[in-house]
């Protein structure tokens, strides 16, 4: 049995009224190629490439933190969208790499962009976040709950990286990406379909161990570096083709649409070869499909929304176009929505 197949799988069939009026991104200045990381562990940019794609990623500034990234990211979405950050009624941020355990990131994302009349919460659901995101967003808009929404993936992973695991390290990065959510007239855009999924029993493939309750960080254990990411990669690729593919064929399903119908898949950016692994399973023409992962590697809960994004600004997106977004990460969680832009 996929994961995909398990029964904490959730599917969304009714379109909603709601559209994206705007997308935004922002990934920090600081480039960390792969001939970089191989002064500090023991890799070759040789390896890096062929394993994984990844060329190099972004690294945020000392004080750069998680609620900034989103921030600039969100600034950018709203921009676009004419719309003022004082009339902002949902923020949610996604994210693993929280400026504080509490409050929530979204909480200082609000003050940084004077949203202050917006409730503001964070999602935790790892690299899936962006679209359990949209997800609630887009139910809240469109039973009118909310006039708008802000929903961002925003990561700081260098701060959670074990810079001496030559196994994890090569792979994260740090950025941003955001949309906001708006309820469209006239059939300008919907969101057509969407399907969440959660495997609990698979938490320990990919988590950040230390830091939290259950093993607090002490004088006894400081330098065991436990608040880092942790990760059984070859497991991890297993259930990331399958659940992917699942969660795609489900959302294309759920909309009433064939593989044929997309014109654009904006997968996860973890890593190229799960890419054409679940390209190929889904029957995609490889050239309507957006990688970024080069230029960024794995941001968790942003790479969806800054692929979306610079798909977007890209002009990769026409009006009327299907767009399917597919993501999967730790918890084990997975999630695909079906877009109408
Ligand atoms: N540079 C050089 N060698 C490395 C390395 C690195 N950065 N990282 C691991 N290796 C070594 C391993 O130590 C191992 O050596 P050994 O055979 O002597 O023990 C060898 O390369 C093979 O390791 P393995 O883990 O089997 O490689 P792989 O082909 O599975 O690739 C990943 C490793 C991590 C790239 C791959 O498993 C993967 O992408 N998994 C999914 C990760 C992911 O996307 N996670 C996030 C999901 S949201």
């Amino acid at each position: 049995m996929s994961a995909a197949d398990s029964p904490a799988s959730q599917g969304s069939k009714l379109p909603s009224n709601v559209r994206i009026a705007g997308t935004g991104s922002y990934l920090p200045e600081k480039i960390l190629t792969n001939a970089e990381l191989e002064i500090l562990v023991e890799t070759s940019d040789d390896w890096i490439t062929s394993r994984t794609g990844i060329k190099e990623r972004r690294i945020a500034a000392e004080g750069e933190l998680t609620s900034h990234l989103a921030a600039k990211a969100a600034e950018k979405a709203l921009e676009q969208a004419g719309i003022e950050a004082a009339d902002v009624e949902l923020i949610i941020v996604a994210t693993i790499t929280p400026d504080t355990l509490t409050p929530a990131t979204a909480c200082y994302v609000q003050q940084h962009l004077g949203a202050l009349k917006s409730v503001a919460f964070d999602v935790s659901a790892a690299c899936s976040g962006f679209l359990y995101a949209l997800e609630l967003a887009r139910h809240s808009v469109g039973a009118g709950a909310f006039k708008n929404a802000v929903i961002i993936g925003a990561e700081k992973l260098s701060a959670f990286v074990n810079w001496k695991d030559r196994n994890t390290c090569v792979l994260f990065g740090d950025g941003a990406g955001a949309a906001v959510l708006v309820p469209s007239e006239n059939g300008d855009g919907r969101i057509l379909s969407s399907h969440l999924g959660t495997d609990g029993a698979q938490a320990e493939l990919l988590n950040i161990p230390g830091g939290g309750a259950a093993c607090p960080i002490t004088i006894e254990n400081a330098d065991q570096n436990l608040a880092v990411l942790s990760m059984q990669g070859r497991e991890v690729f297993k259930h990331a083709v399958n659940a992917m593919r699942r969660a795609s064929e489900q959302a294309i399903e759920s909309a009433g649409l064939t593989a044929a119908d997309i014109s654009l898949v904006i997968p996860h950016q973890a890593n190229i070869r799960i890419i054409d692994a679940v390209v190929e399973r889904i029957d995609i023409d490889p050239k309507d499909v957006f990688i970024n992962v080069d230029k960024y590697g794995n941001t968790s809960a942003a790479a969806v929304a800054i692929a979306l994004d610079e798909a977007n600004r890209q002009g990769r997106i026409n009006s009327g176009d299907k767009i399917l977004l597919v993501a999967f990460g730790a918890g084990l969680t997975w999630a695909s929505a079906v877009i109408e832009w």
